[in-house]
């Protein structure tokens, strides 16, 4: 409203106008004086501030100070303004760079004659008599308790929803790329992952300068890990994320879970739609100033903190993980180890010295291999464990991801470093192989307690032995009560008690472990009907090149093996453990199952190292034909 509309609506010229409200009036009739007071009052024409305090006119005006980078800024300008009309207010809007501006723009707002303010900002500011006629908005609850009264949502609450809702289907793996200022989404994506015991990867979060850097660097940086699902801060951030997930041939939400924290009109036309966590924004806007009007009218009983809470805008972009939607549960309890290997022609014998060929690194540990395997062929995989809290541990832990295994069963112990597997390698790809336990034996019966639903929620239960024996134990029960199908490799022991025996699905033993268990002259026939009356369900005895014996109650009979060249015989075993509980996981048949573990153990001794030399579902099913040829 200018000088000029002021004049038309109270009939009178522009100067009588600027007469009545510079009180230069004496020559303006009382009724012409009035009418255009009230027109000013009517239309709140602002710019003469001293006519209306001397007045006594009120201006119907309240202030918003906000953040020129705030996010929902939009949301929050409309919320204000549509609230404060409907209260017969008008807006005044000061945008900030930094919160150095706000005593700036406070005093220029009461110069306006502001009724009251609503500042964004988790700073208090002294603003004197001004303090009972101002409301803060913030999007932490993090603010200055001298801040009289703040309504507020929590950014780090749109975080933890974000992630924990990916991980409700399925997601561990999942990045967070967010724009630097909005850091306490990170906390919040942090606490979600850490509640569910998931580990997070430096490389999996983005804290970015700008929308170019992100687009540079960040989201590149993000898609390369592998990670299954992200969340994205901001529609401009998922835009980008989509066209380099199109670029890298990644469909969203079939291979690329998003989610994005705020919404936006574009998120519902992007691809087919963008599942975002809804920050209220606009509801806080209308709640403090509905507060505000109180002040104003002189109430005392108004809310002095309130929060209100983001929720979930489904759209379907959100999918579970291609991996879980294959066969049965496995669960595995078992050890995790780092696997030094040393390469020689010859294991030596006692009091000889050798030179060694070469020394390697390898992730290992029979529980560890059998969970990447079962990862590798496609199988659901959980693993149940402990780890170091050290270099060696988290080199483990990111093996089991990369190979699709659930993590959330893996403990970090601080006390005890990582298991090592000392390996001799002979030149034939024969090992022997001496365990340091460590951290494997941190694994205990609180821990097993946490995650007691991974078994109960599992078909198979792997185990092995080189955690502690009351851990097996332990475990074989759980599987009993809770009817998970035990399938156990006996190694390291000479014992096993004969009410656990009875518990026991498959017993998976090489020929060395079958005499250890039961001693004595007999064949291994015999031996492992001796196994079978004691309760064992199903003996499968690991003969190496040669293949294995199988007996059950249905049959007793050789699978030959297969003539692949061996290098590297280490993790043969739990190749062929984790083959024989994916292919029974897809219902398949004993038998099948037999011939595509022999299969699948046959390719990783061909390779170096445990878990690196376990096959994927691809090099196993190009002998589909052989494993089903009877
Ligand atoms: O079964 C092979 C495994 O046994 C190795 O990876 C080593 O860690 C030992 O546990």
């Amino acid at each position: 409203m200018n000088i000029k509309e002021v004049a038309k609506l109270a009939g009178v010229s522009t100067s009588t106008v600027s007469k009545v409200i510079n009180g230069k009036d004496k020559d303006i009739s009382e009724k012409t004086r009035v009418r255009v007071l009230e027109v000013v009052k009517e239309s709140n024409y602002i710019p003469y501030l001293k006519f209306l305090e001397k007045e006594n006119l009120k201006s119907c005006l309240i202030g918003l100070i906000i953040r020129k980078d705030h996010k929902e800024r939009e949301a929050i300008v409309v919320g204000v303004e549509s609230a404060a009309n409907r209260h017969g207010y008008h807006l005044i809007v000061h945008y900030i760079d930094n919160t150095e501006e706000i005593m700036e723009c406070v005093e220029s707002m009461i110069q306006k004659k502001v009724s009251g303010i609503i500042i964004d900002s988790e700073e208090w500011f002294p603003l004197g008599k001004f303090e009972d006629m101002t409301v803060y908005l913030s999007q932490t609850r993090r603010f200055d308790e001298r801040q009289k009264i703040t309504f507020y949502y929590r950014l780090s609450e749109a975080g933890r929803l974000a992630a924990e809702r990916l991980m409700e289907s399925g997601h561990q793996k999942i990045a967070c790329i967010i724009d630097k200022k909005d850091s306490s989404i990170t906390d919040g994506y942090k606490f979600a992952m850490h509640s569910r015991n998931l580990q997070i990867k430096n490389t999996w979060i983005y804290e970015g300068e700008s929308i170019e850097d992100i687009e540079k660097r960040g989201i590149p940086e993000c898609l390369d890990e592998n990670i299954t699902a992200v969340i994205c801060r901001s529609w401009e951030i998922t835009y980008c994320l989509c066209k380099a997930a199109d670029r890298n041939r990644k469909i969203v939400p079939h291979e690329l879970s998003v989610i994005a924290i705020g919404d936006d009109l574009l998120l519902k036309v992007l691809g087919d739609g963008v599942t975002a966590v809804e920050l209220p924004a606009e509801e806080v806007s209308v709640r403090a100033v509905e507060c505000l009007m109180k002040m104003i009218q002189g109430e005392t009983h108004v809310e002095l903190a309130k929060e209100l809470n983001p929720s979930i805008l489904e759209r379907g972009s959100i999918m579970e993980p291609v991996r879980d939607r294959q066969g049965e549960k496995i669960v595995v309890v078992g050890s995790m180890n780092l696997d030094i290997t040393i390469e020689m022609s010859r294991i030596p014998i006692a009091g000889e010295t050798q030179i060694v060929k070469s020394v390697r690194q390898f992730p290992g540990g029979k529980g560890g291999n059998q969970a990447v395997g079962v990862g590798k062929l496609g199988g659901q995989v959980y693993m149940i464990g402990c780890l170091g809290n050290d270099m060696d541990g988290k080199l483990i832990y990111d093996s089991l991801l990369e190979n699709h295994v659930r993590t959330e069963g893996v403990a970090f112990d601080r006390s005890m470093a990582t298991g090592k597997a000392y390996i001799n390698l002979d030149k034939d790809g024969e090992s022997t192989i001496a365990v340091y336990q460590g951290a494997n034996r941190g694994l205990n019966i609180a821990h097993l307690n946490r995650f007691q639903h991974l078994i109960q929620n599992a078909k198979y239960c792997l185990l092995s032995l080189e955690i502690s024996e009351e851990i097996a134990e332990y475990a074989v029960k759980c599987c009993k009560r809770c009817h998970t199908e035990v399938i156990l490799k006996p190694s390291n022991i000479e014992y096993i008690k004969e009410e656990l025996l009875e518990c026991i699905d498959y017993l998976v033993p090489n020929e060395k472990e079958l005499h250890a268990i039961v001693p004595g002259e007999r064949t291994i026939e015999q031996k492992a009907e001796c196994l079978r009356k004691k309760g064992v369900k199903n003996v499968i005895v690991t003969l190496g090149a040669k293949g294995c014996y199988v007996q059950n109650a249905e049959y007793s009979l050789y699978v030959p093996g297969i003539a692949f060249g061996a290098v590297d015989t280490t993790g043969g075993a739990d190749s062929f453990i984790s083959a024989l509980a994916v292919y029974l996981s897809e219902g398949k048949e004993l038998l099948p199952a037999i011939r595509f573990a022999v299969y699948a153990s046959g390719i990783s001794v061909t390779r170096y190292g445990a878990q690196q030399s376990l096959p994927d579902r691809k090099a196993v099913d190009v002998y589909e034909d052989e494993i089903y040829r009877k």
